[in-house]
């Protein structure tokens, strides 16, 4: 099968109702969702605390599409094995998570897990050079992580397309995380993006038992960055 470039609304089910994440999951897939994008975080990678495994595991039968998830933790190495075991399709590492990237997102694939990297607005995007051959995706961080509702950095963009003239033919996704919206999706699209993380963005005005509202959102991401 030809590798998939074609646009993905990726909900982050950070901006979702936490006592309700398995209904929250089906009601965005049911509105349009391509991938269901969860953020791990650990108080100390960034200044705010999520979930981790456990929850992971719990959500995974909720998920008919792709759960890309996304730590925010460091160290990565000692956790793989149990997001591995909670069925996560893909587990994305921060290349500042360190000391080893290439090593993490070795054990990440010999765990059977797609491997992703992720980057932050203030590391050069030279750092996930050594590591392209190694991953399915690279997370294009648009806002500073540890939290959803954030201003999009708006001098990502060009490097977003830097990253996309790094890629060339590599089957590597570039997925781009923070303050993504009808407003920003298209410049992020037209630089080579083809995975939009959508926060507040997809969430806004819905909820599980309301969930239109979630389509209609996907909907406006969607058609903003395919104009
Ligand atoms: C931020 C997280 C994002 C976040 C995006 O640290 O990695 O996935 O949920 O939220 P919005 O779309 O609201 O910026
Ligand atoms: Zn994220």
């Amino acid at each position: 099968m030809s590798f998939d470039r074609n646009l993905k609304i990726a909900p982050s089910i950070l901006a979702g109702d936490f006592a309700d994440f398995g209904r929250e999951v089906r009601a965005m897939e049911s509105q349009g969702a391509d991938w269901i994008h969860v953020d791990v975080m650990d108080g100390h990678f960034v200044p705010n605390l999520t979930f981790g495994p456990p929850m992971v595991k719990a959500l995974r039968p909720h998920v008919t599409t792709l759960m890309d998830v996304h730590l925010m933790i460091a160290p990565v190495d000692p956790y793989i094995e149990a997001f591995a075991e909670a069925a996560a399709d893909r587990l994305t590492a921060h290349v500042e998570a360190g000391p080893h990237i290439h090593r993490t997102l070795q054990a990440i694939a010999a765990a059977g897990c797609k491997a992703g990297v992720a980057i932050n607005p203030g590391t050069p995007m030279d750092a996930v050079a050594p590591v392209l051959d190694l991953v399915d995706l690279v997370c294009v961080m648009t806002v500073n992580p540890g939290f959803g509702g954030q201003s999009f950095i708006e001098s990502r963009v060009p490097e977003i397309a830097r990253l996309r003239e790094m890629i060339g033919d590599r089957p590597v996704h570039i997925e781009i995380d923070g303050g993504v919206d009808s407003k920003t999706a298209g410049r992020c699209v037209a630089a080579g993006a083809d995975v939009l993380v959508a926060g507040s963005a997809a969430f806004r005005g819905g909820s599980a038992d309301a969930p239109e509202a979630y389509g209609k959102n996907i909907r406006a991401i969607r058609d903003a960055a395919a104009a």
